[in-house]
């Protein structure tokens, strides 16, 4: 079995570079592996990511492409200039696109980022996959077929539930990472999140990377919030 790497990955959701370094500097010791997303990449563009990986950051860029397969084969080929760590895109743009997506990833030194594809938003609900997507098949049983595109287009995993994460891995296989948000240090602080899960269960259900904003960002001392989350899903 390959080794990967299993991480926690903190989610910078601010909407300005003097926000996100001001929280970066609390970080005096760790440099954690981190996502910008689409809130603060279009607020400033890529130089942000250029500063943050410049001080040393693992970066997931929470873009989620989809669009025609030249279209997102061209656009990865740019993010992956930026010496991104991990990108991702829908995999409801279907195989082409994902190979794509792949093909323009690669570096000419053989590297790529790590490519990441989302299912189902978990914000669609099922009244709205069948009136309004007209997609009549259970939830999921999408999420599962989605994944397994992706597995079966050379998608390295996917972003989901951690409570999908093991049918996930029993599905596409024990390489294929899970990238779960909705982590929550204890049940009773899910804030906006329905689906929360603590991050010692998510390791015992086989996630990859946890995905964690607020615990983390609004915690008082957000570095010993983060070392907690790696202690307990690392067990160090
Ligand atoms: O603050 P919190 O820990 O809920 O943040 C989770 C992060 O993961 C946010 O950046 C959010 O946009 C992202 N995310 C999510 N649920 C998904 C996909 C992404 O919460 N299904």
């Amino acid at each position: 079995m390959k080794q990967h790497d299993r991480d926690v990955i903190v989610a910078l959701d601010f909407p300005s570079r003097e926000e996100t370094l001001t929280f970066l500097d609390r970080f005096p010791e760790e440099k954690p592996f981190v996502k910008i997303g689409m809130e603060l990449f279009y607020a400033e563009g890529p130089d942000i990511v250029r500063e943050i990986k410049a001080r040393g950051h693992r970066i997931f860029l929470d873009l989620k492409l989809h669009d025609i397969p030249n279209t997102v084969g061209r656009a990865m080929a740019v993010l992956s200039r930026l010496d991104v760590d991990m990108v991702n895109l829908h995999a409801a743009g279907a195989s082409e696109m994902m190979r794509a997506a792949l093909e323009g990833l690669r570096r000419s030194d053989g590297t790529r980022p790590l490519l990441i594809a989302v299912t189902q938003l978990t914000s669609t609900d099922a009244a709205a996959l069948k009136n309004e997507l007209l997609i009549g098949t259970p939830m999921a049983e999408t999420v599962l077929s989605y994944a397994k595109n992706a597995a079966a287009s050379g998608l390295d995993g996917v972003v989901c539930s951690a409570l999908e994460a093991a049918g996930i891995k029993a599905a596409c296989g024990p390489d294929f990472l899970t990238v779960t948000p909705g982590i929550r240090f204890s049940e009773g602080e899910a804030g906006d999140q329905k689906r929360v899960m603590t991050p010692e269960r998510a390791a015992s259900q086989g996630c990859d990377y946890l995905v964690m904003g607020r615990p983390i960002t609004r915690a008082p001392d957000p570095a010993a919030a983060y070392r907690r989350a790696i202690r307990a899903f690392l067990n160090r």
